[in-house]
């Protein structure tokens, strides 16, 4: 069943947390869909711009569709991550979004504020959520390098003011974590004085964290083995970190690149162990089968585990 992120938020506020996966192809929306029927656990699927324009909109939104006949219990959002403008409008006028995300996260407080708010118009005259972002996270965001230089943290002196001027419904905040596999290379976590004071000034509004892959180093051993280099430094955000932020009005945690890493050791290990063969279907199939484990574990963690039964709509 596909229900608002509102519901979701309202719900899990201050005690559990709802994962949000970006997908991009049919292996992983079976595993996410999957794991989510078997765990009863509400979640989020989101798309972003380069999914789109690799897949093609139409075809991603058919193929989460279909998901949601094969799994009938399945309870999600769809959300679009990291849109522009463009993608945001388009998304919003499909009626295939129950969410968006606006990134004018890399204009200054003005810009951001007058893009976020054009969207959450359009967005809410056609009942979708919003999802704004303040402050910058480093690391890699879709196809685009975020120097760390240009990152920096969100000012909890702005947050009143931005949720105010652009009505948005849920906030996407720089708190120490980055997208990609090279998280924390300046050795610090997540900056919990900062989200503790985001939380006191915008009580019971729901805060999403992206860059939340844990990045877990018997993976990137396992790739390595297998014939990749990733270098050393590659480490996520810890599970104890995850749970505390929880507390402090984290509903949303992204998640994109441990699935990544989950498809690169499936089909490096593949191809070491059978050189032999070149079939899609076998790799894609282990792929799903650890994907959806993958899911079960992170939910788990995230305390999503059987709510699907106590939400209210
Ligand atoms: P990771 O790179 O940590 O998976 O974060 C993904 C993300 O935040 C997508 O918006």
């Amino acid at each position: 069943m596909r229900l608002s992120p509102k519901v979701f938020y309202e719900h899990c506020y201050g005690t559990y947390a709802i994962p949000a996966v970006n997908v991009f192809t049919m292996e992983q929306i079976h595993g996410l869909f999957s794991a989510g029927e078997n765990a009863n656990a509400p979640f989020i699927v989101q798309l972003t711009p380069a999914a789109r324009n690799y897949a093609d909109p139409k075809m991603l939104e058919a193929m989460i569709t279909a998901a949601a006949r094969i799994y009938p219990k399945a309870t999600y959002a769809v959300h679009l991550d990291h849109g522009d403008d463009a993608h945001a409008l388009n998304a919003i006028l499909s009626g295939n979004y129950q969410s968006v995300m606006i990134d004018a996260s890399h204009d200054n407080f003005e810009n951001n504020v007058s893009r976020t708010k054009k969207i959450v118009d359009r967005a809410h005259a056609a009942n979708v959520f919003v999802e704004a972002e303040l402050g910058v996270l480093s690391g890699v965001e879709d196809d685009r390098s975020i120097d760390e230089e240009l990152a920096r943290y969100t000012q909890p002196s702005q947050v009143e003011e931005f949720v105010a001027r652009t009505g948005c419904d849920s906030l996407a905040v720089a708190v120490g974590t980055s997208h990609g596999a090279y998280k924390f290379s300046g050795g610090n976590g997540i900056q919990f004085t900062i989200l503790k004071e985001i939380q006191q000034r915008l009580p019971k509004f729901p805060i999403v964290l992206h860059g939340g892959s844990a990045v877990n180093k018997v993976e990137i051993d396992r790739i390595n083995k297998a014939g990749g280099i990733l270098s050393d430094g590659a480490s996520g955000v810890s599970p104890e970190e995850i749970v505390k932020s929880i507390a402090y009005g984290v509903c949303k945690i992204n998640i994109a690149t441990d699935t990544r890493l989950l498809w690169t050791r499936v089909h490096r290990e593949f191809f070491r162990d059978t050189p032999e063969l070149f079939d899609p279907v076998i790799p894609g199939k282990i792929y799903m089968d650890d994907y959806k484990q993958f899911m079960l574990q992170k939910f788990d963690l995230l305390g999503a585990t059987g709510k699907v039964s106590d939400l209210k709509f």
